[in-house]
């Protein structure tokens, strides 16, 4: 069935294609006879709008583009639920996608935000885009890391000292008398999993007595955590706490420490602390203890600064880096 065009709208209602814009665009504009017969052609006819079209006839798109690590992630959700309403404020919307940490998904997302033309395009990167970015920016779309810092700062980028919470993290297990600590994260080429391990590499260095064990798992999942928990709970010899890169990786080591019947506690047996403090966290059978990051407040800083970039391409790239923040629960307290 061909597309409804504005020109067949206005051939039914018997007015100018100029009377159907501005019926829809400036309805002031327009008689109320005039309106009511557009507004039955355009039911009658099935018409649908084409915003894209008219975007871009105006040159810049009402859409931004995000793109996630993983949107299976809630720290990711709360990154774009943070996002939605700075956006939203804007007039804009926001494209969700999901890179699923593949570069080639990462990739073909940003020629699809460059094909529809973006106001500007918030990515946590997995791979090194920094050459791609700078060609979109060259074709006036303003790219924003969110979670990651800009190496070279080339970039404006929004995200958390990954190294203080790694090291916020590993100083509460110490405080909690925990002395032989596993971090289970990874892949480790992921800057948020490295940061973290060197920060809880520092506080270690820092008191005698203190060990750090690396269990580098393939992907920050439950199932990774799981998989790493069911391990540790085979050993004779088991660390004291386990300090996971993120709550999902942490949710799957207290379930296969707790509720797989490997007859250990958390937290007398095994303290755990996750990073990020999801919903989940609070909520988990053992609430667990965590490294709060604003993630909403990410992704509005973020949204904030693209539009201030796309409405003046000449501004100095800024690194916005928040403090995290830890969260004690039941999973750490002895
Ligand atoms: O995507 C991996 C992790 O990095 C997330 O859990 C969040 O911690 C981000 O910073």
């Amino acid at each position: 069935m061909a597309m409804v065009s504005v020109r067949d709208v206005a051939q039914r209602a018997g007015v100018s294609v100029g009377t159907v814009s501005n019926a829809m665009n400036h309805p002031e504009k327009v008689s109320a006879a005039a309106l009511a017969r557009v507004t039955e052609a355009i039911e009658a006819l099935g018409f649908i709008r084409n915003d894209a079209a008219r975007q871009l006839r105006n040159g810049r798109s009402l859409t931004i583009g995000l793109v996630v690590l993983d949107v299976r992630n809630p720290f990711f959700t709360d990154i774009a639920r943070g996002a939605e309403a700075r956006a939203a404020e804007a007039g804009l919307s926001v494209l969700l996608a999901n890179s699923d940490e593949s570069p080639v998904r990462e990739s073909a997302y940003l020629d699809l935000f460059e094909q529809q033309r973006v106001h500007g395009v918030l990515i946590s990167p997995f791979g090194d885009i920094t050459s791609r970015l700078e060609q979109l920016r060259s074709r006036g779309i303003p790219a924003v890391l969110v979670d990651r810092g800009s190496t070279d700062a080339s970039f404006s980028s929004v995200s958390v000292d990954d190294v203080a919470g790694g090291r916020l993290a590993v100083e509460h297990l110490i405080a909690s008398g925990r002395r032989r600590i596993a971090y289970v994260g990874g892949p480790l080429t992921l800057r948020q999993t490295t940061d973290r391990l060197l920060g809880a590499r520092e506080a270690a260095a820092e008191h005698p007595g203190v060990s750090i064990e690396v269990i580098e798992i393939e992907a920050l999942s439950v199932l990774a955590g799981r998989r790493a928990g069911a391990e540790i709970a085979e050993r004779d010899s088991r660390p004291d706490a386990v300090f996971a890169a993120n709550d999902l990786v942490a949710m799957g080591i207290l379930q296969a420490l707790v509720m797989r019947g490997a007859g250990l506690r958390v937290p007398e047996d095994v303290a755990i602390i996750g990073y990020d403090d999801i919903d989940f966290a609070a909520a988990s059978v053992v609430p667990l203890s965590s490294i709060r990051q604003p993630a909403e407040l990410i992704g509005r800083t973020a949204v904030d600064i693209m539009l201030s970039e796309a409405a003046d391409p000449t501004l100095e790239p800024r690194q916005v880096e928040f403090r995290p923040e830890l969260v004690v629960r039941a999973s750490t307290q002895s």
